[in-house]
């Protein structure tokens, strides 16, 4: 008998064998890894070796990790997504990346336009509208249902005139994954550059830089990476990689920064040109915890027990009267799946209550309550979660925690 496609994916891979890896999952039922995920034990580890390194190398670990961590972190990171080595640096955070990118780049021009949609994640949209005053002119595609955007009509506004798509590969509200390939290749059609943002899809979907023939890629760790704050990745393709002169730079970026050279910028040959300062040396140690684990999991297995779990969750709380706001449609959909709340209920008291019985979720406006499994999670974490979620709503005990104001 042919078994159902999800079956033999939930089979091959078993959560147990990486749960007790992540001391939060012994005493919380974790469901918020596209906010933050869990923390591997091996991060303990990697921040020892850091403060041994300072305690007793002093001085000399700059020259023994330290001053390289964004390049061989970033060969870590890389891949995770088939990038070729030496691709990839790491930086603090996306905004950063956003700013570096937007700082090399000439919008004096008639190819000015920018085009992104209205589910951008903000920051990406506050650096592009802060280069409208150097000639940036931005296009947002709008969503006609407020989940998605149909593909042909962002491919349609992608022109000759335009500059750069720096745009959200899975958008954070809703979890809609937007057809990378299809975008890449409009753009390279007409000349345009894209700088896809994965931070909601690397480490949960399958992303391979060199198939999509993408020009920049860029996200963060914190969510599926597992790798805590502070490491943000750039890739760059190699051969766009001499064009680009940022003008957010520094020594880092230099081709000889230890010559103190003074003057002018002379970039580095390599990826270190899209550097800037000194670097976050601890957050990249603790962020390759993150990637060794990603890596050791593999994320075709990940992606498969995700759309298991989340396809079971989407019919559970579907069969419960919940309407889910992600996609129905496996293939456009992510990690996350979103639940809407009746408009009478408060979703960060959903939220607070849920917390409260052990249950961590969170909530964003016009999306509902995200949900997100993980390659740790199993399957009855969800069913617990369906079960708060309907008892809350049947005696209204949410109502109890109005007052509790919750940022995250
Ligand atoms: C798609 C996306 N981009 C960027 C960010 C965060 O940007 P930054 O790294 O600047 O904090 C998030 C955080 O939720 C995100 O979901």
């Amino acid at each position: 008998m042919t078994q159902p496609a999800a079956q033999p994916a939930a089979i091959a891979h078993d959560p147990a064998r990486w749960r007790k890896r992540f001391p939060i999952l012994a005493n919380t039922t974790y469901l918020v890894t596209h906010s933050l995920g869990a923390m591997p034990d091996t991060v303990h580890e990697k921040l020892k070796l850091f403060t041994d390194q300072w305690a007793s190398r002093g001085v000399r670990a700059w020259a023994e990790g330290w001053w390289d961590a964004p390049v061989s972190v970033g060969n870590l990171l890389g891949r995770i997504m088939n990038a070729p080595p030496n691709s990839v640096v790491m930086h603090q955070n996306v905004s950063v990346i956003q700013g570096l990118v937007a700082s090399a780049l000439d919008f004096s021009g008639r190819r000015n336009k920018v085009v992104y949609t209205e589910h951008n994640f903000p920051t990406n949209m506050y650096v592009w509208e802060g280069f409208k005053q150097h000639g940036a002119k931005i296009h947002v595609v709008k969503s006609p249902d407020g989940i998605g955007v149909p593909t042909e009509a962002l491919l349609e506004a992608i022109d000759e005139e335009t500059l750069i798509v720096p745009i959200s590969h899975v958008f954070f509200r809703t979890s809609f994954m937007q057809d990378a390939a299809a975008i890449c290749e409009r753009a390279r059609e007409v000349g345009a550059l894209v700088l896809l943002d994965t931070y909601q899809s690397l480490g949960c979907v399958p992303v391979d830089v060199q198939a999509l023939g993408v020009d920049m890629v860029c996200g963060g760790s914190v969510k599926w990476l597992c790798g805590g704050p502070g490491a943000g990745y750039l890739y760059v393709r190699p051969d766009l990689l001499p064009k680009l002169t940022p003008k957010i730079t520094g020594w880092a970026a230099h081709a000889a920064p230890f010559a103190f050279e003074l003057g002018a910028q002379r970039y580095a040959g390599d990826v270190r040109r899209m550097l800037h300062g000194s670097p976050a040396v601890p957050s990249l140690y603790a962020a390759s915890a993150g990637y060794e684990v990603i890596l050791d999991v593999g994320v075709a297995a990940i992606r498969a027990h995700s759309t298991m779990l989340t396809e079971w969750l989407r019919g559970e709380v579907s069969s419960r009267g919940f309407r889910v706001t992600s996609p129905p449609d496996v293939r456009q959909r992510a990690g996350t799946l979103t639940v809407a709340l009746a408009p009478d209920e408060h979703g960060p008291a959903f939220v607070a209550a849920l917390e409260a019985r052990g249950i961590l979720v969170d909530h964003r406006p016009e999306a509902g309550i995200r949900v997100s499994p993980h390659f740790y999670t199993e399957q009855q974490e969800l069913a617990a979660f369906a079960d708060a979620l309907t008892e809350l709503r049947r005696t209204k005990k949410w109502q109890d925690f109005v007052q509790q104001k919750k940022a995250y």
